[in-house]
């Protein structure tokens, strides 16, 4: 299993920054745990609830199958994939590509192994970047992953209607056979338009939310297409379940992670939370991981209605690249922050400082360098009274990955019972959408953005 130290967070080591002792199983702790439990056992609440995510490591062996034998279809029918998507739909396929592959994936034949390259867009409506891709791919050997839950956001397609008009004009007649639809069974235009031209699709499941939905089919189809083993992914997954469920703190990482950012939270004025890996193919983990922490717990109302405005605001980085950048304020600016490490013990690939440098580095290899400057980090924060703490990876492998990502999200599930917000919910992005849509002319929405406009006071 990964290992969850947390040390570094206790006053032993930070003095008043950090936490006296692992407190008691408080009356809120109680009460988290008995709500997860009782969603872990219950199916209709989790539908009814958006906690389906949690029944995710048992899905139907049917499914899996069928995941994979589509994925190797793919890989072998074409050279290139595009993946369009935003957010949940986007953020984890391309976390487990840079991960389980390399971020290296579409530039090497030999980390691909045959396998198609993979491109990710429709996560931004950046013109620039879709025309150049366009521009750069052949249709004749492309194929297409369109992921949206609720079929009908904006940017996702935008990018689909310019990726089929692109496939057409070229002459490509069978997009039937080189679509693939990933969305809700009954809802959404995509639904419509996958089930009218009868693409190959898959549903994302009841009560599975956007930034939960990485171990569905909409993360695991691309998965599969990249030759990833998301077998493995879900047995990570599971084992992580089954140690999320124990009712003691110590033996319930996720519970006790979870517990000790909340304290640190709400008496220690710990607002910002830095994800750190030392392993640049983790780099896109943190990026998945400040959605799930962001859209779940930065909320404006608490379940009962009282306006809270809670959430630690979550920052990506990655050792040792951002040692030579944010670590300085991290060591002396304020006194607001906690850093989770991710720390690799085993890197797939090894190299060494060859001896043509000679001098103290010569012989030694990268991964002592990189894990000695992760201790050092630590020990950094540690002096300056900094709370820390590290998950230890054995290896980035589908079986870890898997647990890393149940990790995070059940963390993520207790935080959100701990802090009595909607954990499941994310009001507060729907304001832009209705901003574009009276701008754009959806109609229902005409004339709403116009007051918003007239009142635009302080430009120069
Ligand atoms: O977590 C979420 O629910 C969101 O971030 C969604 O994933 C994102 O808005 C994309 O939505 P959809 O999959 O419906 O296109």
């Amino acid at each position: 299993m990964l290992k969850f130290d947390y040390n570094n967070l206790m006053s032993e080591k930070v003095g008043d920054q950090g936490i006296k002792s692992i407190p008691e199983i408080t009356s809120d702790i109680k009460a988290a745990l008995a709500t997860i439990n009782k969603m872990q056992r219950d199916e209709a609440l989790r539908v009814k609830t958006g906690t389906q995510w949690m029944a995710l490591p048992d899905q139907e062996k049917k499914l899996i199958d069928d995941i994979v034998a589509t994925g190797n279809d793919f890989a072998k029918r074409f050279k290139t994939v595009i993946s369009l998507g935003i957010g949940g739909s986007y953020l984890g396929n391309r976390m487990l590509q840079d991960s389980l592959k390399s971020p290296y994936y579409n530039d090497f034949d030999s980390v691909r192994d045959g396998r198609p390259k993979v491109y990710f867009s429709g996560n931004n409506v950046d013109p620039e970047s879709l025309k150049l891709l366009l521009d750069n791919l052949d249709p004749k050997t492309t194929g297409v992953v369109v992921i949206s839950k609720s079929g009908t956001t904006t940017e996702t397609k935008a990018a689909f209607e310019n990726v089929k008009e692109w496939l057409r004009k070229a002459g490509v007649k069978d997009l039937k056979n080189r679509i693939i639809a990933v969305t809700d069974k009954a809802k959404g235009t995509l639904r419509e338009e996958a089930n009218q031209n009868g693409y190959k699709s898959f549903i994302v499941p009841d009560g599975v939310g956007g930034r939960f939905s990485v171990l569905c089919p909409v993360g695991l189809v691309t998965a599969a297409i990249a030759g990833i083993n998301i077998k493995e992914l879900l047995r990570g997954a599971g084992d992580m379940n089954k140690a999320s469920q124990s009712t003691d703190l110590i033996k319930n990482a996720p519970l006790l992670y979870a517990v000790l950012h909340t304290i640190l939270y709400k008496e220690k004025n710990k607002a910002i939370s830095i994800l750190m890996p030392f392993n640049d193919s983790l780099k896109m983990f943190a990026d998945w991981y400040v959605q799930l922490l962001a859209e779940s717990l930065g909320k404006k109302l608490s379940k009962d209605g009282k306006v809270v405005n809670v959430g630690r605001t979550p920052i990506p980085s990655v050792g040792t690249t951002d040692l030579h950048s944010t670590q300085q304020n991290n060591v002396e600016g304020e006194y607001n922050k906690v850093i989770t490490f991710l720390k690799v013990e085993k890197p797939r690939r090894d190299i060494s400082v060859p001896k043509a440098s000679a001098d103290f580095l010569v012989d030694k290899p990268l991964s002592l360098l990189i894990n000695t400057a992760e201790e050092g980090t630590e020990w950094a924060l540690v002096n300056e009274k900094r709370p820390s703490c590290t998950i230890v990876v054995p290896e980035v492998n589908e079986y870890y990955i898997g647990q890393l990502i149940y990790f995070f999200e059940m963390a993520t599930a207790y935080e959100g019972e701990l802090l009595n917000v909607n954990t499941y919910d994310q009001p507060g992005v729907e304001s832009y959408k209705k901003y574009m849509f009276a701008m754009l002319g959806k109609p229902g929405f005409e004339g709403k953005a116009s007051k918003l406009v007239k009142d635009k006071k302080y430009i120069i």
